[in-house]
């Protein structure tokens, strides 16, 4: 495997903006958001998460971080399989339950078994079947990298949700207020 670090030179004696100034400066990179997905001996497991990004198309390979904190990630893991839903606009209640560290979050919500024995949602704008193919770990993250199994694109014309400044939505429109169900222990928002 291939792993490239920085010299220790190259960063060496700069400690870098706070966990704070981070969170703040990269949540201006405007982003949609996703539901990861996997089954745990047969109980359907997710979260919300946004960090998800195309990777290389031959071999066809998708990645997405997990905080090490987070507990449904090892659950994923162990499974070895997992599902990216990419949500639609008026999906904030999904992402909402998706990304609280309280509740059951399959409760009341429709879902299915996908061929590839993982839990899928309804009204997603694309799904992206996956088995776990490396973790990288980078810092109080793992880069999980999936090889994509099968892409599934529902035939929903939606428009994406977006997330932005902790915020969904830009443009002219009213932004929607994201739902502080998470706490700042989760990173994100
Ligand atoms: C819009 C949004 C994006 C998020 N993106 C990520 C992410 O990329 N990686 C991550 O580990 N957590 C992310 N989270 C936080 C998790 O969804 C949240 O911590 C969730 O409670 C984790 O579930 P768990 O506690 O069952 O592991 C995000 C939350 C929201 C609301």
């Amino acid at each position: 495997m291939d792993v490239t670090t920085t010299s220790p030179k190259a960063d060496a004696g700069h400690p870098g903006p706070s966990p704070q100034e981070m969170r703040r400066a990269m949540g201006t990179f405007a982003s949609g958001v996703t539901i990861v997905t996997g089954l745990d001996d047969g109980e359907p497991v997710g979260f919300a998460c946004q960090s998800f990004a195309s990777v290389s198309l031959e071999p066809p390979l998708v990645l997405f971080c997990a905080d090490h904190r987070g507990r449904t990630w090892p659950r994923i893991r162990e499974s070895g399989r997992f599902t990216v839903s990419v949500l639609a606009e008026r999906q904030d209640e999904v992402c909402a339950r998706f990304g609280s560290g309280t509740g059951r979050k399959f409760d009341g919500l429709t879902w299915h078994e996908s061929p590839w024995g993982t839990p899928v949602i309804d009204g997603v704008l694309l799904r992206v079947h996956c088995a776990v193919h490396q973790v990288h770990v980078a810092g109080d993250h793992d880069v999980v990298i999936g090889r994509v199994l099968a892409i599934d694109v529902p035939d929903d014309d939606d428009r994406p949700m977006i997330f932005f400044r902790g915020r969904f939505g830009i443009g002219t429109d009213e932004p929607v207020p994201a739902p502080q169900l998470w706490g700042w222990g989760d990173h994100w928002g």
